[in-house]
């Protein structure tokens, strides 16, 4: 048992902001869980993240009900529950809403919604005995504002952000916390995991397809906007351990400078208008018929 310290569990934590987030605990005294699934586990050998007594590596694919349930069994008979549950595991499909079958899309809401979602209805009942906890989802700037190629990735988003506020209000009465984390770009090698469809991948390839421009627009538009962020995974990772440690955070924290811009821009500038500028400004998109 971990009487003293706050146990941690953290999803899709070899890599990117996860294995940021281990390494920047790690500081600090607590008990962290960093779980990722069976096949990943040894990057945390080549990262140099050894277990000790103040943490645990363990396999865990967020969308397996039975390692789901095994995992959170575990933690509960061997270190008393999890105090602070950061669903960060996710993917992002780049696909027009035309090219996403129903195995992709389902693929999509299982790791980004119903894997994060099913964690938390497994620990709440602890929590709330407790009466104390936090749930920390990773989101994203998608999760506030759609883009063209991302409806797939931005739908999953938009699903967690709508059940966290909705959890935030039935939490709130027992001290559980509900937090939404929104990073927008990061620098950092997530832009390639980045995962295509069939049909998306086929017309990323062929300039003759109606939406071969799209992809190579979307594309090189996002990997030049991670290159040119500011922000790398570690500073995210600094945020999540403040947020971590705040008595009332909020529901929604954007983590980037472009996340902040476009909150303020989704509240200030009439609808209307806020499309129209931004489909205005999405990258080539003068050429996206002429060039048909
Ligand atoms: N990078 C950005 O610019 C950005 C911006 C906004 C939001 N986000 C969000 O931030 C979170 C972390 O992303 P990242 O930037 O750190 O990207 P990343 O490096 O690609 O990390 C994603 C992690 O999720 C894990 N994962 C995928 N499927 C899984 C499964 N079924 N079970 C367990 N783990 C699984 C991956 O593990 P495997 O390697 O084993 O697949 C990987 O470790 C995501 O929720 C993402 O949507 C990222």
């Amino acid at each position: 048992m971990c009487a003293q310290r706050k146990v941690v569990l953290i999803t899709g934590a070899s890599t990117g902001i996860g294995l940021a987030v281990v390494k920047e605990l790690q500081k600090h005294n607590l008990f962290i869980i960093a779980t990722a699934r069976k096949s990943s586990l040894e990057r945390f050998r080549f990262e140099g993240i050894k277990e000790s007594d103040h943490l645990k590596i363990l396999p865990l694919d967020v969308t397996s009900d039975k390692e789901r349930k095994h995992t959170i069994r575990m933690i509960s008979r061997k270190w008393g529950g999890v105090d602070i549950l950061i669903n960060n595991a996710g993917v992002c499909y780049r696909a027009v809403v035309e090219h996403t079958g129903l195995k992709d899309e389902f693929r999509q809401f299982d790791i980004n919604y119903f894997a994060p979602v099913r964690l938390a209805r497994l620990l709440i009942p602890e929590m709330r005995k407790k009466r104390s906890g936090k749930i920390i989802n990773i989101s994203s700037a998608a999760g506030m504002m759609a883009m063209p190629t991302m409806g797939n990735y931005s739908a999953s988003k938009f699903a967690l952000e709508g059940i966290s506020e909705s959890l935030w209000y039935e939490l709130k009465p027992w001290g559980i916390h509900v937090c939404l984390v929104q990073p927008g770009f990061i620098n950092s090698n997530a832009c390639f995991n980045v995962r295509y469809t069939d049909q998306s991948f086929s017309s990323f390839e062929k300039e003759s397809d109606p939406y071969h421009f799209y992809y190579t627009n979307m594309s090189s538009f996002v990997l030049k906007m991670m290159r040119l962020s500011p922000v790398k995974p570690e500073k995210v990772a600094e945020k999540i351990f403040k947020i971590m440690n705040q008595k009332n955070p909020p529901l929604r924290i954007p983590v980037t400078p472009d996340a902040v811009l476009f909150s303020w821009m989704r509240r200030i500038i009439p609808r209307r208008i806020y499309h129209y500028l931004l489909y205005r400004s999405l990258p080539g998109i003068r050429g996206w018929l002429k060039k048909r």
